[in-house]
């Protein structure tokens, strides 16, 4: 995109979905690597369940940013099917639920389990944002309003989403960790630079290191 199109809120929600979809795609290409090898290897099943049940909260955090901030702000400006979002979020949300009980049991029955419950999020997911990514324009954004604006109303989303993404040193990481190049560079230009440098890749590291097979 041509850095006078930027839009910092648009890019914002467009960095959450690039985020959520390989989340989505790693998890689903794991599962059918573990249900062809009958069973998790033993050293991944930990990382594995934090990197699956770490998805579940971000993408929760998200559609709830969306639900109280995002789409409020956007509903008077933006022509948008809002209902069908809205009903979108909670149908995903039922799926996300059966999520943690598939998380429980890593046997073949298992996984084959969780590969369709997967399967399901995906489906609505890829539908889901298609929608979002094409009433929410950086075009039309910018139409309604500055950068200064988008600027605030990002940082809030942003805040808003960490209230509800679970612990920090597993949902930063899984964040950061999914992107990579310019678009982590991106994501991470607001941190202060002990965030940056330090917490996240060396305090927290104990923490998502379990997560590393399955990050950038
Ligand atoms: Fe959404
Ligand atoms: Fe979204």
């Amino acid at each position: 995109m041509d850095p006078i199109d930027a839009s910092p809120l648009v890019d914002g929600l467009l960095m959450i979905h690039k985020i959520i979809s390989r989340g989505l795609l790693v998890s689903l290409q794991k599962c059918d690597e573990y249900i062809r090898k009958q069973g998790i290897l033993p050293e991944e099943a930990a990382g594995f369940f934090t990197y699956v049940s770490t998805l579940k909260k971000v993408t929760h955090a998200h559609h709830l940013s969306e639900d109280e901030i995002a789409f409020p702000y956007f509903k008077d400006k933006i022509e948008a099917p809002y209902n069908r979002l809205n009903e979108d979020h909670i149908t995903i949300s039922h799926v996300l639920d059966k999520i943690d009980k598939c998380l429980l049991d890593f046997s073949s029955d298992g996984l084959g389990k969780l590969r369709k419950v997967l399967d399901e999020f995906d489906k609505l997911w890829v539908q889901h944002i298609k929608i979002e990514e094409e009433n929410f324009t950086a075009q039309k954004v910018h139409q309604i309003a500055g950068i200064k604006e988008q600027v605030t109303i990002a940082k809030k989303i942003g805040s808003h989403s960490s209230k509800n993404a679970g612990p920090g040193p597993l949902a930063v990481p899984f964040l950061v960790y999914n992107l990579e190049g310019k678009d982590r560079e991106a994501f991470m230009e607001h941190f202060p630079m002990i965030v940056k440098k330090v917490i996240v890749p060396i305090i927290w590291k104990r923490q998502w290191k379990k997560m590393s097979p399955f990050l950038l």
